[in-house]
């Protein structure tokens, strides 16, 4: 069999220990060759491609980041326009069955191919954990230990100056890595895109715990944190060509006017695209070669038009439709165990 692989979106550790365990499984079990395409769905529009070997060059993948296929976000309408060029490209190139590794925009693509007939098999990738149907996606662990440390690093340099430390991490949509880093690095407010802040009350917590006596204030701003409409004005950061909100630099206003209303110190890091680089995790790996292994022994099982999902310790197949109908957000539940630590 003839199978081609794709990375589309933010890169993210992991995507390469995909593509091995994908080859190792099936050239290794079925003989199948592996065509990888380059620069996300670009490499289909314009037939960009090479041929992955299953050898030591494809072992040695296992820990490295980022993509050895390199990866691009196309724009949605460009996709739609392009779904014929793709499939000519498949065609031309004697695929039988396709897998694209990606986020919301990568596998919503994956879906439409899969409803014009395309032999589809989905892996969903993020740093950013938003992939609905799955527990979880590799690459957030490795995202989550580089935010945690960067923020343990924080406590000791706030603890010293009695400063307050915002830290802003990715998440455009969904609060995952700031809620997770927030309760593993013991921050004392955590400000999520699901939760509107009020700024008036976090000054008054950031007073309150001065007035107890305590040493610093660290607070974990998600990328896409909003503040509610009366309480703050954003700068707007407008929409980029792919209709995703442009980074507004939420942290920086937020500290700003935090300086403004109580007068106290305030220092702002923004951890940005350090979270996505680098090798990943050993539980990013493990995740990533089971999907992977997975995504293979589906294509051989004619199982198409699905993704490869974590559902407690199975890897199980969901189909591309229904985890592409919404984001996996963060449930207020999740937020309230994270906000008994607040303060
Ligand atoms: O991959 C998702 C993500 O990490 C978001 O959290 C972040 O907003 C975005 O990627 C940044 O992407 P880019 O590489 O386009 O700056």
């Amino acid at each position: 069999m003839r199978i081609g692989v794709l990375t589309g979106g933010g890169d993210c550790p992991g995507l390469n220990a995909v593509i091995r365990a994908v080859v190792r499984t099936a050239n290794g079990r079925w003989g199948d060759s592996i065509v990888g395409f380059q620069d996300g769905w670009r490499g289909l529009l314009e037939d960009r491609k090479i041929q992955i070997f299953n050898d030591d060059r494809t072992d040695r993948l296992l820990a490295k980041g980022g993509t050895m296929l390199g990866t691009a976000r196309t724009n949605p309408d460009v996709l739609r326009a392009g779904l014929g060029q793709i499939k000519k490209t498949l065609d031309n190139n004697g695929i039988e069955a396709l897998i694209p590794i990606g986020g919301e925009g990568t596998l919503t693509a994956a879906s439409w191919l899969a409803d014009e007939g395309v032999p589809v098999v989905g892996v969903p990738k993020t740093i950013d954990n938003d992939i609905d149907c799955t527990d979880v996606t590799f690459g957030h662990d490795t995202a989550l230990a580089v935010a945690t440390e960067a923020i343990d690093r924080l406590h000791t340099t706030a603890e010293s100056h009695q400063r307050v430390m915002l830290v802003e991490v990715m998440g455009r949509h969904a609060g995952w890595i700031a809620l997770n880093a927030g309760i593993a690095a013991g921050a004392h407010l955590t400000l999520i895109p699901e939760v509107p802040f009020d700024v008036e009350e976090v000054c008054t917590m950031i007073k309150r715990r001065f007035q107890r006596g305590d040493s610093h204030f660290i607070c974990v701003v998600a990328e896409g944190a909003n503040p509610q409409a009366d309480s703050m004005t954003l700068r707007d950061g407008g929409i980029d060509e792919f209709g995703h909100i442009r980074f507004t630099g939420v942290a920086q206003q937020l500290g700003a006017e935090i300086e403004r209303r109580i007068g106290k110190e305030v220092r702002t890091t923004v951890l940005g695209h350090v979270q996505r680089g680098g090798t990943p995790t050993a539980y990013d790996r493990v995740l990533a070669t089971r999907f992977g292994v997975h995504a293979a022994e589906a294509v051989h099982a004619g199982k198409f038009g699905q993704m490869v999902a974590l559902h407690g310790t199975e890897i199980d197949l969901v189909p591309l439709a229904e985890a592409t109908k919404q984001l996996k957000l963060v449930p207020p539940d999740r937020y309230n165990e994270a906000a008994a630590f607040f303060g």
